[in-house]
């Protein structure tokens, strides 16, 4: 070893030709600061894969990071779960501090596994307290705060937190509906107040970093800087007068402290859970986090679980239906992929039918298949008449139908490929079918998706909730479909006057605008109805950033050499979320 050194030694007096004290001109780099994560998991079993994923996806060195984590008064497997994935991780992290208690499984007073009795409140500022206690005791720079269905999917979270050099600071979280962890306004007693500036803030119309009278579920403190140690979790404060709750307690210490908290909504960062209420069940907890993780993955980043944990494979079924068929173009793997994944996690068994794809057929083809257009068509927004798409959306539900008389199949639910859905869809199927079966409803046909062409009155139905008479509309997103509605419209013999399905539709139940159209077709009893608040949208509409044109490109059903786009009519994809889909989270009646 000596000698080596000795002989490293002469070469750099030999490289150099004497001995310079700059031999090393940059000083070694600094370390970053150093983070505790404190967990505080309570029944969690359905989000702590995602939320454990996302926690060692982040671009945070691990041997900077000390995990503290408790668990208390569980009903579900969120002790073993976070047992299993600190056991394989925790060689990577600085520490681990590990706190699970596994009796009582509830709070004295506690109505239910979601409802928050004065005894709980106080045990998770406790609980907070203690880890804050612990930070501190370890000289930790940091501690992120971070409630277990809280998804932090953006992996550079707590770079982007850390470079805002704030005392308190919290990334806006997205939800399905206008629910996130801050507040822009309270009241003098500590309640919410509605501001203006919230929504503009949550929907990133104003982007920065600003200062708000409460962040809570995610946030990061600086524990280096001074104000911090007049900071608690509790007990609360000796002026303490406002509710008895976790986060209104700290909001006040900071006030008390003369620390402002922010709000950075410059990045998206990840998703939260739309809150239980207290009656809820660990179960509606589940599906609302089913929810949000469908939406995470059309609006992105995706969440993914840790690959540390056991996840068990979903039990699906029908839902009652005979069969669910998926319409998907082959060539659009994509949306494939992301539906039997979105059905998959709502435990929805469904049948992959490939759609006919219209670029394939010729216009010989076409016309051998029977498929004539009906006279007088065009396309009231292009005025060019059938495309090629089109005719294949066609005979791709024309297919189902006729798959459905052949086997004399009671009912079927039919999907296309690109649609996003309501929260807590399978439940609110169920209790709709059954509902119509009880009230013996005729009916041919029922909307889940659709475009209503004029939104006013449609006629409710009574007897069954959540039902109205379908009045014209556009898209075949998504509808369920009796024997006997497949039989009339397999009866009106469509292939030979056709038109796209969306507009023979309204015509078979006698809604359509275009008397011209009408009159090719003579029984048009088809009893169509459409739920409401609608079940399912399509993923991304025209004009929203997200949104991206389908660039395959069709042509006419009766000249090869006219190109136009692959679906055509406009109709299709322009529109906007109607504001019933926006607020149903919120006024979830289930
Ligand atoms: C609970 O979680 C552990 C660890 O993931 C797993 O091995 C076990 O099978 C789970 N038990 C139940 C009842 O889900
Ligand atoms: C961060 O803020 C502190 C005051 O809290 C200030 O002294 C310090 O210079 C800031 N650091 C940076 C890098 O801006
Ligand atoms: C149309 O396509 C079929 C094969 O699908 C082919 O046999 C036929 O010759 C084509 N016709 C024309 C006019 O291109």
């Amino acid at each position: 070893m000596l000698l080596h050194f000795l002989a490293l030694a002469a070469s750099l007096f030999q490289a150099q030709g004497y001995f310079s004290e700059e031999k090393y001109p940059e000083e070694s780099k600094m370390q970053p600061p150093t983070v505790v994560v404190a967990i505080i998991a309570r029944n969690a079993a359905h989000s702590l894969p995602y939320y454990l994923g996302a926690l060692e996806r982040l671009n945070y060195p691990k041997d900077r990071i000390s995990v503290w984590a408790a668990t208390d008064h569980n009903l579900d497997n969120t002790t073993a779960i976070l047992k299993e994935w600190l056991t394989v991780t925790q060689k990577f992290y600085h520490y681990v501090e590990w706190r699970p208690m596994e009796q009582p499984t509830s709070y004295a007073g506690e109505l239910g596994p979601k409802h928050w009795p004065n005894s709980r409140y106080e045990y998770v500022m406790k609980l907070k307290q203690a880890a804050l206690n612990f930070a501190k005791k370890r000289w930790a720079d940091y501690i992120l705060y971070a409630d277990t269905d809280n998804i932090l999917t953006n992996p550079d979270t707590i770079n982007l937190l850390i470079a805002e050099n704030k005392s308190v600071i919290a990334p806006m979280l997205d939800s399905p509906g206008a629910y996130s962890n801050y507040w822009c306004g309270i009241t003098p007693q500590g309640y919410y107040r509605r501001t203006a500036e919230y929504f503009p803030t949550r929907h990133r119309h104003r982007l920065g970093c600003f200062p708000v009278p409460m962040v809570h579920s995610t946030m990061l403190l600086d524990l280096r800087k001074e104000g911090m140690k007049n900071l608690a979790f509790y007990p609360p404060h000796e002026d303490y007068s406002w509710p008895y709750d976790d986060i209104i307690v700290f909001a006040f210490s900071c006030r008390a402290a003369e620390i402002q908290m922010y709000l950075c909504n410059k990045e998206r960062y990840g998703y939260l859970n739309v809150p239980a209420k207290p009656h809820h069940t660990l179960e509606d907890d589940r599906l609302n986090f089913v929810h949000v993780h469908l939406e995470s993955i059309i609006d992105g980043p995706p969440m993914y679980p840790s690959r540390f944990v056991h996840m068990f494979p979903k039990q699906r079924d029908l839902m009652g239906f005979d069969e669910i068929y998926l319409i998907n173009l082959r060539r659009r793997p994509d949306r494939r992929d992301r539906m039997l994944f979105s059905l998959n996690e709502l435990e929805i068994d469904v049948k992959v039918v490939d759609a006919v794809d219209g670029n394939a057929l010729n216009s010989s083809d076409i016309k051998i298949l029977g498929v004539d257009l009906l006279p007088g068509y065009y396309d009231p927004f292009s005025g060019r008449t059938l495309t090629k798409g089109e005719v294949g959306c066609f005979l791709s539900h024309y297919y189902i139908w006729k798959e459905m008389v052949d086997e004399q199949m009671d009912k079927a639910l039919v999907f296309e490929d690109d649609v996003r859905f309501q929260s807590n869809f399978k439940r609110r199927v169920i209790r709709l079918m059954e509902e119509v079966e009880q009230v013996e409803l005729d009916w041919d046909l029922i909307y889940f998706g659709r475009k209503q062409v004029n939104p006013a009155n449609e006629e409710a139905v009574e007897s069954v909730r959540n039902l109205v008479v379908a009045d014209y509309s556009y898209w075949t997103l998504s509808y369920a479909i009796s024997l006997q509605g497949a039989q009339k419209l397999l009866n009106a013999e469509p292939l030979s006057k056709m038109l796209p399905v969306d507009e023979f539709l309204p015509i078979m139940y006698d809604k359509h605008p275009n008397d011209d159209y009408k009159s090719h077709f003579l029984n048009r009893n088809l009893q169509a109805f459409s739920t409401r608040p609608l079940l399912v949208q399509p993923c991304h509409y025209a004009g929203e950033p997200k949104w991206v044109s389908d660039t395959e490109t069709s042509t006419l059903w009766d000249d090869d050499s006219v190109r136009t786009d692959w679906r055509g009519s406009h109709k299709t994809l322009k529109g906007s979320p109607p504001s019933e889909m926006l607020s149903a989270a919120y006024r979830d009646e289930l």
